[in-house]
């Protein structure tokens, strides 16, 4: 596994980390203890990086990450979220707390705010982060779906912290990010943590077939290769099979020369 630095942390998360939107919906108690297995697999094979969300299946995401890490939790990086509407200085600590007693830890490694809401000033927000930090229960913080601008301002809202990552979507499909948040981040040393890096299951179908046979890699590990491409960027694909897992954490031992980069671009 490849690590990168989190930010201006010192930390090293993985380059490929585990997403869990979804898990945390099981029909059989077989089906939960699958996805437990597969994020112990990821751990297993070097993964630290677990991100979750205190709104992912109304918290049952972090009840399964809880279980996954039992027994590890020093050997794992967790990042969770707080929700747009809990963006309030008392809700934010109240849905810290929620969360760390899901996941049952005493500490959440990078706390991002999920979304923005123009409604509630960052200031106030931010303000409730420091005291987290402050009180040992986060220790670094981050934002999610955040523009350039919106960074920025989250950035300056902050006294003794900085802003050590912006989640938002970044795949082949869709580049957006490419336009201005990812410029922003590498000035700023700020972490790019990749979404839905495999467009939510839709594998490229038009990969060049020459270079996957070259590197012998499967059309999704080509993709998370692809998307992390810079140093700044790392991905957090879900994967709720071993299979998938094992894929996907073997992904970036490839890297594509420019040309190549960019004929993967065009697929
Ligand atoms: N901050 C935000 O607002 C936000 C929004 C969306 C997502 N996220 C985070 O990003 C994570 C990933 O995004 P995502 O879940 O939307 O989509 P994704 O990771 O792009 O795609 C997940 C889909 O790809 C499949 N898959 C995984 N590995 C594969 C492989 N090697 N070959 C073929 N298919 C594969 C998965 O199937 P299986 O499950 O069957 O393995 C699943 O259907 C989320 O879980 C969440 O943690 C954050």
């Amino acid at each position: 596994m490849e690590y990168r630095e989190l930010g201006r942390t010192g930390e090293k998360v993985s380059t490929i980390g585990m997403g869990t939107w979804k898990i945390g919906s099981f029909r059989t108690s077989e089906e939960r203890e699958t996805q437990v297995r597969a994020l112990r697999r990821g751990v297993e094979l070097g993964i630290n990086l677990i991100d979750t969300a205190e709104m992912y299946n109304h918290g049952k995401s972090e009840e399964v990450v809880a279980d996954a890490i039992e027994g590890v939790r020093k050997q794992v990086f967790i990042a969770s979220k707080v929700s747009p509407e809990n963006l309030h200085h008392d809700n934010v600590i109240k849905a810290c707390r929620a969360s760390l007693q899901r996941l049952r830890t005493t500490y959440i490694d990078l706390y991002q705010v999920h979304w923005p809401n123009p409604k509630i000033p960052i200031r106030e927000t931010m303000s409730a982060m420091e005291e987290l930090v402050r009180d040992g229960a986060v220790r670094y913080v981050g934002v999610s779906n955040f523009s350039a601008a919106e960074t920025s301002e989250a950035s300056a809202a902050l006294r003794k912290n900085e802003v050590a990552s912006n989640q938002v979507e970044y795949s082949l499909s869709n580049r957006s990010v490419e336009q201005e948040t990812l410029p922003y981040c590498a000035k700023e040393k700020i972490t790019l943590i990749a979404y839905s890096p495999l467009a939510r299951g839709q594998i490229a179908t038009s990969m060049p077939k020459e270079l996957l046979q070259k590197y012998r890699l499967t059309p999704a590990q080509a993709m998370l290769s692809w998307v992390t491409r810079s140093e700044q960027v790392v991905a957090i694909p879900k994967a709720a099979s071993i299979p998938h897992l094992e894929e996907n954490a073997s992904s970036v031992s490839v890297r594509f020369t420019l040309s190549e980069y960019d004929l993967v671009s065009k697929s």
